[in-house]
Order: C-alpha cells, then sequence, then structure tokens
C-alpha cells in the first residue's frame, strides 16, 4: 500500500514544533476542505530523488581511467581510502600494542536469565588512568556464539536497558538531548541511577537477543566528548601527533576507530562470533558506522540509521545538511582540510557514495525517515542507488529498484533501503528490518547474494 504524503503527516507523533505546525496546518486545511499544496508545507519533502549529473564515479581512477576489471578494484578503493583519510576523516593510530581487555563483570543470568552480560573496559594505552571505554555486551544465552550487532550509544550504557547490572557512565554528558530525549536525570552533566533505561525504546535489546545476536555497545562520550572544546577529554589528545596537518585525526573517525577496538574484543571473545560482527549507528554514529566499515574490513555489514551529511547521503543532492553546517556546527567532526569544501557541495570532488563503495560488496542497510530533512532522505536514497554499480562490478547485486520507494516500504537487498514515516529517531520498524537484513545477508549460512 501505498502511504499519501499527508497520512505520512498524519502518522507523525513528533514532537518537533516545527513539524507539529505542519500537521496542524494540514488538518486545519483538511477540515476546511481545502488541502494545500504540498509545496505550501513543504516544498522539499516530497520531491523525487534526481541522480545528481555530475556526481563523482567510485569506478574511475583520479587520473580519469576506468576501473576496468576486478582485479583493479583493490587498488582503486586504496585510492578512494587515501583520499578520504586526507581530505575529510583525518588519520587514525594503529591499534596500540599495550591495549588491555579488563572483563569486569560477567554475569551469565543477566535479563531474567535470557543473556549473558560482559562488560569490559578497554584500556587503549593499556592504562586504567588513561583513554578508556566500557564495552557492554548481552549474548543470547539460547545461541552458541551468535553474530553481533555493535554501535555506540548517545547517552552512556545505563540508558539502553532497566538493567541494574549496567554500569553507570561517570563521563560528561549533555545535559539537553534536544527533542531526541529527555535528559533530566542528568545532574551536572553526569549520569545518575534515574538515566537507566532512559532509551531502551531504541535499543530493543530482548528483541534483538530473541533474534538470535548478541549486542555490543559503548558510549559515544568514552571516546569523545563531542564539544567544540571537547579535545583534551577526547581520546584523539592521546596521539598529539595526529592533531598535527590538515589531516588531523577527527571526531568521526575517533569513533569509528573506537568500533574497530571493540571488534577487536569481540573478536577473541569465546562467548560470540567475532568473524561476524555489523557495525550499526544512528545519525553522527551512523557517519561513524559507515566509516567504521569504510575502514575496517572485518566489519561483515553496515547498518546506517538516518547518517544523512557525512554518511549516507550525497552532497552532491544539496538539500539538508550542507557541508558547511556540518562544518560550522560540528568543525571537530570531521578534520581540517574539510572545510575548504565549505559552499561546495554541487562540485565536490569526491562524494559519499564513494565512502560507501569502500564497503562493497558487503551488505549495507541505509535507512531513512520522512520528516528528518536534516539528514535529506532522498540524498541518502541516491547514496544507496549511486554506489550500486560497485557491487555489481564486484559480482554481486546491490539495490533491488530505481525508484525511491513509498514510505514504510522497505527494499531487502545487499544493499538495503527504507524511508519510514516519522521524524529522525531509531523505532521499532527500524529494528525490524534490520533483523530481517541481517537474518537474509549476515548469518553464517545466510544465502549471501
Ligand atoms: C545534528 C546534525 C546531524 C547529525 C545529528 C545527530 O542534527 O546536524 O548531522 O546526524 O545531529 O547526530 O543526531
Amino acid at each position: 500500500m501505498r502511504i499519501s504524503p499527508m497520512l505520512a503527516f498524519a502518522a507523525d507523533n513528533s514532537k518537533h514544533n516545527v513539524a507539529a505546525t505542519k500537521a496542524l496546518i494540514v488538518a486545519a486545511c483538511a477540515l476546511m476542505m481545502t488541502p494545500p499544496a504540498l509545496s505550501q508545507v513543504n516544498p522539499d519533502k516530497y520531491r523525487q530523488p534526481a541522480m545528481p549529473a555530475n556526481l563523482p564515479d567510485p569506478l574511475v581512477f583520479a587520473d580519469g581511467t576506468r576501473v576496468a576489471a576486478q582485479a583493479d578494484w583493490p587498488k582503486r578503493r586504496k585510492e578512494l581510502l587515501d583520499l578520504f583519510t586526507d581530505q575529510m576523516y583525518g588519520r587514525m593510530p594503529e591499534r596500540p600494542a599495550q591495549m588491555r581487555f579488563n572483563v569486569y563483570n560477567l554475569d551469565r543470568h543477566a535479563l531474567g536469565g535470557k543473556a549473558t552480560r560482559e562488560q569490559i573496559s578497554i584500556l587503549f594505552l593499556g592504562k586504567e588512568d588513561g583513554p578508556r571505554m566500557d564495552l557492554l555486551v548481552y549474548v543470547p544465552n539460547q545461541v552458541k556464539r551468535p553474530p553481533v550487532i555493535l554501535g555506540l550509544n548517545f547517552w552512556g550504557n545505563q540508558t539502553i536497558n532497566p538493567d541494574q547490572g549496567i554500569r553507570v557512565s561517570d563521563r560528561w554528558i549533555e545535559s539537553s538531548g534536544g527533542s531526541s530525549i529527555d535528559l533530566s536525570c542528568v545532574k551536572n552533566n553526569r549520569a545518575t541511577e534515574a538515566c537507566r533505561g532512559i532509551d531502551q525504546g531504541r535499543w530493543p535489546v530482548e528483541k534483538i537477543l530473541d533474534a538470535g545476536y548478541a549486542l555490543a555497545t559503548a558510549y559515544r562520550g568514552d571516546i569523545d566528548p563531542d564539544r567544540n572544546d571537547g579535545y583534551d577529554e577526547s581520546i584523539r589528545s592521546a596521539w598529539p601527533e595526529l592533531a598535527q596537518g590538515g589531516n588531523n585525526f577527527s571526531t568521526i573517525a575517533a569513533w569509528a576507530w573506537a568500533m574497530s577496538r571493540a571488534l577487536d574484543y569481540l573478536e577473541q571473545d569465546h562467548l560470540v562470533d567475532g568473524r561476524h560482527v555489523v557495525a550499526f549507528g544512528w545519525s553522527r554514529l551512523g557517519k561513524a558506522a559507515i566509516w567504521a566499515g569504510a575502514t575496517d574490513p572485518r566489519f561483515v555489514a553496515v547498518i546506517s540509521n538516518e547518517s544523512g551529511a557525512g554518511g549516507a547521503k550525497v552532497f552532491h543532492d544539496v538539500h539538508g545538511e550542507t557541508v558547511e553546517l556540518l562544518n560550522t556546527r560540528f568543525p571537530y567532526w570531521f578534520c581540517k582540510n574539510f572545510k575548504q569544501y565549505n559552499g561546495r557541495d554541487a562540485e565536490l570532488p569526491f562524494d559519499q557514495n564513494e565512502v560507501l563503495a569502500l564497503i562493497a560488496p558487503r551488505p549495507i542497510y541505509i535507512a531513512s525517515a520522512i520528516l528528518d530533512e536534516n539528514a535529506d532522505p532522498q540524498g541518502e536514497f541516491l547514496g544507496a542507488l549511486a554506489v550500486t554499480p560497485v557491487y555489481r562490478f564486484l559480482g554481486t547485486t546491490g539495490l533491488p529498484a530505481t525508484e525511491w520507494p513509498s514510505v514504510d516500504q522497505p527494499i531487502l537487498g545487499r544493499v538495503s533501503y527504507h524511508v519510514r514515516r516519522g521524524v529522525h529517531s531509531v523505532t521499532a520498524f527500524d529494528w525490524e528490518e534490520y533483523l530481517r537484513f541481517c537474518e537474509a545477508y549476515v548469518k553464517p549460512g545466510a544465502d549471501l547474494r
């Protein structure tokens, strides 16, 4: 069934004032029997995606020659990886030789006996008082060595589930999550007991476990506090040499790097299948999940939930957040070299379809929400569409569609995509589809088409 744009509005239960006002206009006009033109409500929202004519082609080398054979792909892949490292995300450190894992909690009877809960401090430089990330892992007890979905969380491990056994974060936490979440439990920028489970709606732990997957997560603030003045509290400051130059170690790269360090742990954890770990992330953490998948081929798949600009959206589709807006509001997310592209979205010499190409031919799910204009749903769809030729070139399938689907009509494929009703968030609908995708493309023995 095709959901009409009007219905998509009505279905939006957003707390956003702007969206609510628009919905009211629609409702009022409906009562007066004079529906407004969609362009009156929002000129952009329901435009059909149009592939930008000058979108850079991942299958063409920098010198203009085409990638002729599959055997040449690793060379082009390396060229792209170096380009994006230099111009956008910045350099990353190697895995530190001194890194240690301190398992401080192992409970085989967590969540009413359903799961084993592990909590591990990843001591990046081997020192308790050095940079550290606390990883929380739930493993379903009914499955032997299950695949893992790994994703960073926004407000601390204790927010994903009311489970009393989760260590409450002692790190700096923002005190307002805008319209995303009520953070009144945060006192003086620290979490309190009242913060347990406050984001559980976005983390359906039991559903994920019941589907036969382990879930691993860590707080973004353990890695980088995500503030303009956050450098000294970020793990980035442990590598001052990487702060030099235009290709400096950025926050998005730091989050991606930390996901790889979590994967280092999972690879040697006998409770899970460390060779089947999916990188998941929402929004800015979706941008990080994509870069983690691009830089670390050990991730078997990527799930990008509304990653938007600097994620799955192609910048050449100049709608929603632009390079300049990203670089102005969050100047530390990408490296200094990226600033030179402010205002040049439509002429960028590279674009995000080429970052997605670094993940090919591994499965990827790109998801949008219709009211998430900042992320540019059409631009995210174009990312999925424009990476598909690379999947085909590598001998597999990409997105099995050419048209932007209706709201709430997922396209399941090796490149999967949906645009659901509602606002910027992670919903039960999203997870339902991610688990279907994992079943089809990630589970060992799945039909890897
Ligand atoms: C802001 C930002 C986005 C980002 C989002 C989020 O809205 O503009 O780029 O994805 O925050 O992380 O929630």
